[in-house]
C-alpha cells in the first residue's frame, strides 16, 4: 500500500501478516496495533512525547536483569498482571493475585510448623490452613511455596543483610491438607522506586505501597496452581494497593491470641512474650480440564 493515512494504517498493518502466521498471534498483534493507533490517535501524539516514551523504554531495559524484573513491575503498577489473572481467573476457587518479581523458584523445603521468623523483631504470625477443593475436600501432597519480606519490607534478592532463602519456603500439605508455619507479622512496603517505574509513579503523583501480605503459589496435581496472596484487614493500603492486588476473599483477620495457648508442633525461635497473632486461612483449588 502506497497511500499510508491516518485513517487506513491499522488495517495496512493488519494487511501485512504472512499466510501462515499463527491466528492467535495475528489476532493478538491486530488488537495491539489497533489499540496503539488509536491511543496514539487519541492523545494526538507528538514526536517529542513518542521520544520520551521510547526513551523511558530504553531505560526499562538498563533497569531489568536477573534480579530486577522492572518490565514485571510496568506490569503491575499498570493494573496490567491484575488484568490478566482476573482475566483467567476460574470460579469456586480461592482468587489468584499478583506474582510480583520477587518470587524465587528453588526455594527450599520446609517441615510442618517451620520457624521462618528466626532472629527477626516483629510480632510472631502463626500461619496456617487448609488446602481443598471447590467441596472442601482437602488435598494431601499439595505444595505451598511461601514468601514474604523481612520486617524491613525487603525480600531477600533486595536486601545483602538476608540469605538468599530467607523468607522463602516450600512446604506440603498434610492428609487433612493442612499447612502451617510461623513467621513475623508482615508489614507494609514499597515497590522498588529507584527505577523508571518509581519515576512514573512519581510524575502520576502515585505512592508505591503495597498492604502487607503473604504470597503463596499452590500446585496440586490434578488442579489448576494458584498464585495468590493474603491480606489483613487492618492494613491503611487494602484499597490503595500499587498494583492492584487486593481482592475481597483474600482479606482475612489476624486473631490475637494469648501466649499459653501456642500450640504444640510449631517451631519458634523467637518468644511470645504475651500474645501472638493466627492467619487461619484456606486455599480451595479448581481442578483442571
Ligand atoms: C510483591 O508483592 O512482591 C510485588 C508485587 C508487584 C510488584 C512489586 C512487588
Ligand atoms: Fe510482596
Amino acid at each position: 500500500m502506497r497511500n499510508v493515512t491516518k485513517d487506513n494504517i491499522t488495517d495496512v498493518f493488519k494487511g501485512y501478516f504472512g499466510p501462515d502466521t499463527d491466528p492467535r498471534l495475528r489476532e493478538i498483534m491486530g488488537s495491539l496495533a489497533s489499540h496503539l493507533h488509536a491511543f496514539a490517535k487519541d492523545v494526538n501524539l507528538t514526536h517529542e512525547e513518542w521520544n520520551l516514551g521510547i526513551a523511558f523504554l530504553e531505560r526499562m531495559t538498563e533497569f531489568t536483569d536477573k534480579e530486577r524484573h522492572e518490565f514485571v513491575l510496568l506490569s503491575d503498577v499498570l493494573g496490567l498482571s491484575s488484568l490478566v489473572d482476573m482475566i483467567n481467573s476460574v470460579p469456586d476457587g480461592t482468587s489468584s493475585s499478583v506474582l510480583g518479581p520477587f518470587h524465587i523458584t528453588d526455594a527450599p523445603d520446609i517441615p510442618f510448623g517451620f520457624d521462618m521468623k528466626r532472629h527477626y523483631e516483629g510480632e510472631v504470625l502463626l500461619a496456617t490452613g487448609r488446602v481443598t477443593d471447590p467441596d472442601g475436600n482437602p488435598i494431601e501432597g499439595a505444595k505451598l511455596d511461601i514468601w514474604q519480606t523481612a520486617p524491613n519490607g525487603l525480600y531477600s534478592s533486595q536486601d545483602e543483610e538476608q540469605d538468599t532463602y530467607s523468607f522463602h519456603g516450600i512446604q506440603t500439605t498434610d492428609a487433612e491438607g493442612r499447612y502451617g508455619f510461623t513467621t513475623v507479622k508482615p508489614v507494609s512496603y514499597e515497590v522498588p522506586t529507584d527505577g523508571p517505574v518509581g519515576d512514573l509513579l512519581d510524575a502520576t503523583g502515585r505512592h508505591a505501597w503495597r498492604p502487607s501480605h503473604l504470597h503463596y503459589i499452590i500446585k496440586a496435581d490434578g488442579y489448576r496452581p494458584l498464585v495468590t496472596e493474603i491480606f489483613p484487614d487492618n492494613d491503611p493500603y487494602l484499597d490503595n494497593d500499587a498494583v492492584f492486588g487486593v481482592r475481597e476473599d483474600l482479606v482475612m483477620t489476624y486473631v490475637e491470641k494469648p501466649a499459653d495457648t501456642f500450640p504444640e508442633g510449631y517451631e519458634l525461635s523467637g518468644k511470645v512474650d504475651e500474645t501472638y497473632l493466627v492467619a487461619d486461612f484456606d486455599l480451595k483449588l479448581v481442578p483442571t480440564g
